[in-house]
């Protein structure tokens, strides 16, 4: 959600202010473009040379700025119309009076009073400057201009007094922020499961039975979803992916059994599942405990089915939309609409081994949509985030209809 985003974060002069480091590296880690500006009083409780390292952009603090000799202007107007946001935080009850009545004696509230993009702050002060007429009054007025308040949570403030006052964490004014950028997406408020990647079946302490499966295809469903305004669980088998998105929870795991679990776990919540990962049918019966030496020509193993996680959740579904894969290399149709119906799926992602450029390893996929009422839709081939949009798009127009 925050990817790519031009973030301007506003400090002033509260002892939360150490508390904006962790936010500035929250934001970068988004994949946000953070620029700082700093009151005078805020650089005495965080170092400008601290957020400049974190956000990888100069800290602007004044409307003058002294560069390798020379001197020039800060200019607010360009800071203001280059964000995409803006967040105050820690904003003092001074910062917000003046804000409230248009006041324009730094930098901030300069660039403040020029920026045409959402405006957040996050108020931090003492329980009764919290609770002053004059504080609430200037929250009426900022909320009446169409800025988002990140209210203050209760415990011990810097005083020593308990109360309202303390400055929302970090996460917290993350998901704020990420909220109101979700609202109105096809997948806002939704939750979606994914499964994704191979699953290593243990055959001894340093062996297993696994599969070429990338998790590609999943991680791209879980990206596409999350910024289509879902909350992703993304449960994985190993894979050497990783996903930075403040709207995927990734759950890593390697066997069949611990998908199974983590899958089930969430499953009750959710609104859409889609099984994307190449779950080994198989399993060795037993793991032996110490590594297997060679000891003749020939090594049988003894199999157990695992557990048909896809299956299981058909046989659980209330209200979720669930999605299968089929990998086929004949018949692909019929055995795909057998699968759908087997495993009581809303639909299935056909991928034919038949199709060059489609299946493990490839950047590429060419898919069948198909859903319950045998409704057949097929797309050309095409980059994995690609079809990760067509999937998650056939299946919002069916949650929506
Ligand atoms: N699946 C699962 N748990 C398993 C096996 C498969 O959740 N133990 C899911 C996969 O994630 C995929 C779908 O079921 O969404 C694939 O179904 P499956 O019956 O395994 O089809 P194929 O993998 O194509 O294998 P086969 O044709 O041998 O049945």
């Amino acid at each position: 959600m925050l990817g790519g985003k031009k973030v301007l974060l506003g400090i002033t002069g509260g002892i939360a202010a150490y508390k904006t480091t962790f936010l500035v590296r929250l934001l970068i880690k988004a994949g946000a473009e953070v620029k700082v500006i700093l009151t005078d009083s805020a650089s005495s409780f965080v170092s400008p040379l601290t957020l400049a390292t974190l956000s990888k952009n100069p800290v602007l603090s004044s409307f003058i700025k002294e560069e390798s000799g020379e001197t020039d202007w800060n200019n607010h107007v360009e800071l203001g119309l280059w964000a995409d946001l803006m967040i105050i935080a820690p904003a003092t009850a001074n910062t917000l009076s003046k804000m409230a009545n248009g006041a324009c004696d730094n930098l901030l509230l300069a660039t403040y009073l020029s920026a045409k993009c959402p405006v957040f702050y996050a108020p931090a002060m003492d329980l009764d400057m919290y609770k002053h007429p004059s504080t609430k009054a200037s929250f009426e007025k900022l909320k009446a201009f169409g800025n988002h308040m990140i209210p203050a949570t209760s415990g011990e403030l810097a005083s020593g007094l308990h109360g309202e006052g303390r400055m929302a964490e970090p996460e917290d004014i993350i998901n704020a922020v990420t909220d109101f950028l979700s609202e109105g997406l096809p997948l806002s408020g939704k939750k979606v499961l994914i499964t994704a990647g191979p699953t290593y079946e243990a055959i001894d302490p340093v062996r297993f039975i696994g599969n070429h499966s990338s998790g590609t295809m999943g991680y791209e469903l879980a990206k596409t979803a999350a910024d289509l305004g879902a909350s992703v669980y993304l449960v994985s088998g190993p894979t050497s992916l990783n996903v930075a998105h403040t709207n995927i929870k990734l759950i890593r795991v390697v066997s069949a059994d611990e998908m199974y679990e983590a899958a089930h776990s969430y499953f009750e919540e959710i609104d859409i599942a889609i099984a994307a990962a190449a779950v080994a049918d198989y399993r060795p019966k037993t793991i032996a405990g110490q590594k297997i030496k060679k000891a003749s020509d020939t090594l049988s193993l003894d199999l157990v089915r695992n557990k048909d996680i896809l299956r299981s959740l058909g046989e659980r579904k209330q209200n979720q939309f669930l999605v299968g894969f089929a990998l086929e290399t004949e018949n692909e149709l019929e055995n795909a609409k057998g699968k759908l119906k087997r495993k009581n799926l809303d639909a299935i992602v056909l991928n034919s081994l038949n199709d060059l450029g489609a299946g493990f390893g490839k950047a590429t996929n060419k898919i069948t949509f198909i859903d319950k009422n045998s409704v057949i839709k097929t797309f050309e081939l095409k980059t994995k985030a690609a079809v990760a949009a067509d999937i998650l798009s056939e299946i919002c127009s069916r949650i929506h209809a």
